[in-house]
């Protein structure tokens, strides 16, 4: 369903926040033409980034170099490393092709750890291992479980179980893991508390995205994340990556390449940003890093908005929430994406679920000309992200030639921000050019679908293909 417009109900509001409001769509809206360009320019810095010289996106070899054909098998463990949770999961992929059984856990993953040392980090993760190896194996003796980690952050892989860590990204600052190999680290803490477990596998989860739904959808060429972080990975042919080329690797093989497309536009050279955006970066842990993925992922979609509604507080030609304490929208990261999911879900008729959230959350009381600027604010920015993120599967098809094939998408903005997938194939359709046909989204060309569980199958795929070669003696 195409959201409604609401530009017919503006009738009641006063003159300058409709100035504000025709201001906020000038900057937030990029038309189809905009959209094109991005993505053009998209397509030379996603083969600028295969080439020994390199470009803003990595473009990062993973060293997953197939698909599952069905007939993997065995028990694997998984861990996800996100941003919130930490997830444990074990798999058995099961001899009837592409069945599996799964047991899982969740941990909290502590504020503090995002900021604090890298040996805290490590130590917590291996006391959450050992905590679901205790639980389900007891007192069994166990043979060393192999072990996918889905580890969402650029790193450097030489082998698919290495990975040094280019940079954190969305939010994270421990001191002493950028420019270091995570494993070693992440291995002596296990080693330390006597957990029987082996890392086979470094992941991204784009890269396990990519690999869980192909296990299931042949069509599938493209995993993508659209949640916290923004990024995405397809499988490229050895013959087309420059940087491979002192390897000697058979042209035809295969391999996955994770983009760490969030760092597109790092020089400023194309993206609509507005000074939000600028504000946003100054601010950030990584000021120059993370262009695109800052304008578009779960994250920042919240201070975006945030950062609008204040400056309309402070500016002179409109004074939105006048006369009120303005404290607890003053502080950075208060609002997050969840908050502006459930403004632009509240009915249109009263936005009486806005109206509380803004006087429980926030202290503030909206009049009805407010509200309708906050909901239509909050369209903008969603849309805004929608768009732009489809620049990026639009790239990604353009150069490999594909008119055709199937995206399997992640993350809570995919999978819970109201109207993201329609939006987002609106925008594909206008940048690929797709002829008018039924359907609306459904059976387009090419069609972002829900993904399988990439960073718990997907992980233990991966790693199950790694031992294959392995044992196969391939490299
Ligand atoms: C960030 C990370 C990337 C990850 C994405 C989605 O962009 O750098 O590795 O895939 O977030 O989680």
């Amino acid at each position: 369903k195409k959201p409604p417009s609401r530009k017919g109900s503006m009738a009641d509001v006063p003159q300058d926040l409709i100035t504000q409001i025709n201001r906020l769509e000038e900057l937030f809206t990029v038309p189809a033409k905009k959209l094109k360009a991005i993505s053009d320019h998209f397509v030379d810095e996603l083969t600028k980034g295969l080439t020994v010289e390199g470009g803003s996106i990595p473009m990062n070899p993973t060293w997953c170099m197939a698909f599952p054909d069905g007939n993997e098998t065995g028990t694997f463990l998984a861990l996800d490393m996100g941003g919130t949770n930490l997830r444990v999961c074990e798999i058995t992929l099961l001899e009837e092709k592409g069945e599996f059984d799964i047991i899982q856990s969740k941990y909290k993953m502590p504020e503090e750890l995002k900021t604090g040392t890298s040996e805290e980090l490590w130590g917590y993760i291996a006391d959450c291992l050992q905590q679901f190896i205790e639980y389900h194996h007891q007192e069994e003796e166990l043979d060393e479980l192999p072990l996918g980690f889905t580890f969402s952050y650029p790193a450097t892989q030489d082998y698919i179980d290495h990975g040094v860590l280019q940079r954190w990204t969305k939010g994270f600052d421990i001191e002493g893991v950028e420019g270091n190999d995570v494993v070693p680290p992440f291995e002596a803490a296990l080693a330390e508390r006597g957990v029987p477990i082996r890392l086979t596998a470094l992941v991204n989860d784009t890269t396990g995205t990519l690999i869980a739904s192909a296990y299931t959808d042949t069509e599938m060429k493209i995993g993508c994340i659209f949640g916290t972080g923004c990024n995405a990975a397809y499988m490229e042919n050895v013959g087309s990556i420059p940087k491979l080329a002192h390897m000697n690797l058979d042209p035809e093989l295969p391999m996955a390449i994770n983009c760490e497309w969030g760092a597109f536009d790092n020089e400023h050279q194309i993206l609509p940003r507005t000074t939000y955006d600028i504000i946003i970066d100054k601010e950030s842990p990584r000021p120059g890093q993370q262009s695109f993925e800052k304008m578009i992922a779960g994250l920042y979609l919240g201070e975006i908005f945030r950062l609008v509604l204040v400056d309309l507080h402070e500016s002179l030609e409109c004074k939105i929430f006048e006369g009120q304490d303005l404290g607890k929208l003053k502080k950075p990261y208060s609002l997050d994406a969840g908050f502006l999911s459930a403004v632009e879900e509240d009915p249109f008729e009263n936005l009486s679920e806005t109206e509380d959230m803004f006087r429980n959350k926030l202290g503030i009381v909206c009049n009805k000309p407010e509200l309708e600027l906050i909901r239509r604010l909050a369209e903008l920015i969603g849309t805004r992200a929608a768009r732009l993120s489809a620049c990026g599967v639009a790239a990604i098809c353009k150069k490999k030639g594909w008119d055709k094939a199937h995206v399997g998408a992640d993350g809570s903005v995919f999978n819970k921000y109201p109207h993201f997938k329609q939006r987002g194939a609106q925008a594909l359709k206008e940048i690929l050019d797709w002829p008018a046909h039924k359907g609306k989204g459904k059976n387009d060309p090419v069609e972002i679908l829900p993904a399988e569980d990439g960073s718990g199958v997907g992980a233990a795929l991966i790693a199950a293909l790694t031992l294959k070669r392995v044992q196969q003696g391939q490299n």
